[in-house]
């Protein structure tokens, strides 16, 4: 199922790339498969999609906005 159509990423495309990363930030995984950077309405379900992904290893949740 597509969670971003803008992008034609799927839900399966989105567990993958958790399990294929190194990554434990959400927003990184988001950003490099280009989720979310169009109109932007898919973001809740690509986050719960990731969350079901990473049921079993939590992410970390930290803002990177402000990295000084
Ligand atoms: S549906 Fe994902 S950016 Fe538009």
């Amino acid at each position: 199922m597509y969670v971003c159509i803008c992008k034609g990423i799927t839900e399966k495309q989105i567990q993958e790339a958790v399990t294929s990363r190194n990554s434990n930030n959400p927003k990184e995984i988001l950003k490099a498969l280009g989720v979310g950077s169009d109109c932007g309405t898919c973001v809740e379900d690509a986050v719960k999609s990731l969350l079901d992904a990473h049921a079993h290893a939590p992410f970390e949740m930290k803002d990177t906005s402000n990295n000084t």
